[in-house]
């Protein structure tokens, strides 16, 4: 039977659980293997998910779906199965990114256009056939000297609601990211101007979505907390990133849509945690409200498995004491105290 949009959306925010973004495109994974002087070869690569999926109790217990890249979702584990078949076998949901990335906008300078609808429907019903469920694409909006422009924000917006319907079209939950950048180059602006960024880019994307007929019921919201840039000196108290961020939501978010999934963005890992635990804990929240992250999730573990085999074990530990401690924050029930006792 197939499974509507509506229960995969449900399956993908499920209590308790919450979503590894393992998408990164070769240039980014490129990037993060350099940090531990690994080569980025298809090997490797494959190496490094397989560690990850295979993290048994991790992923059964509280990761619902992880998003791939390309080359991922062909690739076999060193036994010959599918890495899409290691994840459904451990119960989570296989999911594709499928944007072509954040390219300057043309007459805008200093902001971006994310690519990839030319041909996306054709790809999202291979996809499908492939496995994939639910898919990603994030749009990126930038902070700065008169930035963002309202045209940019309206562009990406667009863009993200087209893919939304295609996605829907497919029988695929579109994960609709449209992310409000903390840590660009001299992200020097406040907490107050995130919240409003965040609000004027969510009202846009919700009005291009519902133009667009997308489904609310069938797809995951993927946003920025609110949060003062890198660069502000600014020192928010996780009490005011929770209020800002749900009072964000309220303002823009249908009640309509079953759920929200954060990316990290740059926050540290326990902070990350420690922020999606306390919006847990704000009183009125009409939508489920987890993790998509993807740094957050796997520094530790790309850290201590370092490239190695002998390291497997060690990799997939990290690997679970962070999903377990995001798991927790996703029920709103995570405490320095567990994160040090279980460490
Ligand atoms: P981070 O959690 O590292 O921000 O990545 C999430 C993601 O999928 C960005 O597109």
């Amino acid at each position: 039977m197939t499974e509507s949009l509506q229960d995969i959306a449900r399956r993908l925010v499920a209590p308790g659980k919450g979503i590894l973004a393992a998408d990164e495109s070769s240039s980014t994974i490129k990037k993060r293997f350099d940090s531990i002087g690994l080569e980025s070869t298809a090997d490797n690569r494959r190496d490094y998910r397989e560690m990850l999926f295979s993290a048994e109790t991790a992923m059964r217990e509280h990761i619902s779906g992880v998003i791939l890249f390309d080359e991922t979702i062909r690739q076999s584990a060193r036994d010959g199965r599918p890495l899409v078949q290691l994840i459904q076998a451990n119960n989570s949901i296989p999911g594709i990114k499928v944007d072509m990335g954040a390219k300057p906008l043309a007459l805008y300078p200093g902001e971006t256009i994310t690519e990839g609808l030319d041909g996306l429907r054709e790809r999202l019903v291979e996809y499908h056939k492939l496995g994939a469920r639910f898919a990603k694409w994030r749009a990126v909006i930038t902070i700065g000297a008169g930035l963002p422009t309202p045209g940019a924000i309206s562009a990406n917006a667009h863009a993200l609601a087209r893919y939304a319907a295609l996605c829907q079209e497919n029988g695929i939950v579109p994960i609709v990211e449209p992310e409000v950048l903390m840590d660009n180059p001299n992200a020097t602006h406040t907490i107050e101007t995130c919240q409003k960024v965040t609000e004027a880019t969510l009202a846009s994307v919700f009005e291009e979505l519902e133009r667009a007929r997308v489904d609310l019921t069938g797809m995951i919201l993927k946003p920025n907390m609110v949060v003062p840039g890198k660069d502000s000196g600014q020192n928010a108290s996780t009490t005011e990133v929770a209020e800002r961020t749900v009072a964000a939501f309220h303002a823009t978010v249908p009640t309509s849509v079953p759920g929200i999934a954060f990316l990290s963005g740059g926050q540290s890992d326990v902070l990350a945690t420690e922020h999606l635990s306390r919006i847990n804990q704000i009183p009125d929240r009409p939508w489920a409200i987890t993790f998509s992250y993807g740094r957050a999730l796997q520094a530790a573990a790309l850290k201590a498995w370092g490239g190695k085999r002998e390291n497997i074990a060690a990799g997939q530990a990290a690997f679970l004491h962070r999903s377990r401690m995001n798991g927790l924050a996703a029920l709103g029930q995570w405490t320095p105290e567990l994160e040090r006792e279980i460490a």
